[in-house]
């Protein structure tokens, strides 16, 4: 789950205008028509967003009933303090949905469409399609405006801080490129805490070593109020001074991302050992412990920053959602774009323990299946159900138990798969962890969710990204100094030539 936070918003009006503080040439050179609110009424904007807390993992998911019965016991594993207390003074939607993995989901988020209607790929920001310059690139295509574009139209003061990972290759992908006139940010799925580095190089390169961390980027001495440079901390620091600095006359959109809890699991020891006691049935990863002692810690001071900005009004929740579901991670290149095979081999993977082989996918659809983006449906039939279709391979086919990291099978593996074939069908309200596989019991409603399914998949965007490139990487070796960041080839040539 990826809980999105506090988001106020009040929107009137129609003047146009054009963004200001930003590049020239932004958003792809795409000209886009853009509104201020009429009515005046621009209250601040604060958008936080969190990855891979579990719903168990929240501590006001603690001591409580969930909807479909399960009681979740208080713990003192799970403690959440902070945004406990955003919860008790705010609105908690608990039947949001959102994409299952990162870019798609921030992608979505970022542009304002569905992720079937952006991104459905989880794909690595090193990849490139150079026959398409406008959405060969992981993330948002350059065609298609940012959230804080239009804020930053409407006068907004527009910054954000933290986890990005809606796209890399150019400076149209980057946080600048999508409206935000202050940004700092790492461009991974993930990188490390200390040195904010994220691992080699990619296949096919093989130019050469490791991006290894900048010597400045090494953790600081013990005592820093900053904690020696942890990343989160970073972030945080610059969200408040710019909070702190900022003039509350101007509407002010920050968006913040912290990488908690995302992996790797790593604390300061100071924050560890708050959860030791956590470490004598945690035995020998300590896992459960460092990622409890991550998920209690943000945002140490958001509670407060909430206050400064947090408005009132929030839109209701859509009753209809198709979701994308993900495709192979490897082989972007070679292996058919589609999020799923529909009509593929129904199989069952038996409970594993951490540490067992993951049993990979086929390279290739099953006979007598087809591809699919659009692999999802949550449809809301008011007294009639709640119901959710999946279709096709469904990854990460599993239920993370309420003892992190105890889940039906290994909690990192992205292998896991269930193959649902033309739909498995769960009555969410009922059966809120999806254990109960309804279709051979309602096949009217499964027909009905099918048509509905297809329909949508008619308007899906799932262009051919392409494959991983050497020129990302040779930047981050070179003028990056370590860092991931817009690959120039990608950025130039191609802007040329498309
Ligand atoms: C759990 O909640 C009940 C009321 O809903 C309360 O009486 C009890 O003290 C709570 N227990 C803990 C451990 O928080
Ligand atoms: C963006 O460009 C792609 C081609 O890469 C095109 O298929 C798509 O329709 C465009 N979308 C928008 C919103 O302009
Ligand atoms: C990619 O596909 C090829 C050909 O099907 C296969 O041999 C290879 O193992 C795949 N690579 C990965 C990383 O899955
Ligand atoms: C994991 O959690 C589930 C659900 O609560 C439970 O049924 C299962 O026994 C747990 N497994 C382990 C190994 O603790």
């Amino acid at each position: 789950m990826l809980p999105i936070i506090a988001i106020a918003f009040s929107w009137t009006g129609d003047t146009w205008a054009e963004p200001q503080g930003l590049p020239a040439g932004h958003n792809g050179g795409v000209k886009e028509r853009l509104t201020t609110p009429a009515g005046g009424r621009r209250p601040h904007i604060l958008m936080i967003l969190f990855d891979d807390y579990g719903w168990a993992d929240a501590g006001w998911h603690r001591n409580y009933t969930a909807p479909g019965g399960e009681f979740l016991p208080a713990t003192p594993e799970v403690a959440t303090p902070h945004l406990d207390a955003l919860v008790r003074e705010g609105i908690e939607l608990d039947r949001h949905y959102v994409y299952k993995y990162c870019s798609p989901s921030r992608s979505a988020l970022q542009s304002g469409r569905n992720p079937y209607h952006v991104n459905p790929l989880n794909a690595e920001p090193t990849i490139s399609n150079p026959d398409d310059p406008v959405s060969g690139f992981q993330g948002i295509p350059r065609n298609m405006t940012g959230l804080a574009t239009k804020l930053a139209a409407a006068g907004y003061r527009t910054a954000g801080f933290g986890k990005w990972d809606a796209g890399m290759a150019t400076p149209d992908h980057t946080p600048h490129g999508r409206g935000y006139q202050t940004a700092l940010n790492y461009f991974h799925h993930c990188n490390d805490y200390w040195s904010f580095t994220d691992g080699g190089c990619p296949v096919p390169y093989s130019g050469g070593d490791k991006v290894g961390p900048p010597a400045e980027c090494a953790a600081g001495p013990l005592g820093d109020p900053w904690w020696g440079g942890y990343e989160d901390s970073l972030f945080e620091k610059h969200a408040l001074a710019l909070v702190e600095g900022h003039d509350a006359a101007v509407p002010l959109f920050l968006f913040f991302a912290p990488h908690i809890v995302h992996t790797p699991l790593q604390v300061p020891q100071e924050y560890a050992d708050r959860f030791a006691f956590i470490a004598p049935t945690d035995k020998p990863r300590h896992q459960r412990q460092v990622y409890h002692a991550m998920a209690s810690l943000p945002p140490i001071d958001s509670h407060d920053l909430s206050a400064f900005l947090l408005g009132k009004t929030l839109a209701s929740p859509r009753a209809e959602l198709p979701i994308g579901t993900e495709p192979r991670l490897s082989n972007l290149s070679s292996a058919p774009l589609c999020a799923s095979y529909n009509r593929a081999t129904p199989y069952y993977d038996e409970p594993s323990v951490v540490g067992d082989e993951p049993k990979p996918l086929p390279d290739s659809p099953p006979p007598g299946s087809r591809c699919t983006t659009v692999s999802a449906l949550i449809v809301d039939e008011g007294k009639g159900g709640l119901w959710k279709l999946l279709t096709g391979t469904v990854e990460q086919a599993m239920y993370t138990g309420p003892a992190y990291p105890n889940s039906t099978t290994d909690e990192v593996s992205s292998h896991f798969v269930s193959h649902c074939g033309d739909g498995c069908l769960f009555e969410l309200r009922a059966d809120p962890l999806e254990t109960s596989d309804l279709a051979s019991r309602h096949p009217q409603r499964l027909a009905r969710l099918r048509a509905k399914l297809e329909a949508y998949e008619a308007t899906a965007f799932n262009p051919d990204r392409g494959g991983n490139t050497a020129a990302a990487c040779e930047h981050a070796q070179g003028v990056y100094r370590g860092f991931w960041g817009p690959d120039e080839k990608a950025g130039v040539c191609r802007k040329a030539k498309g």
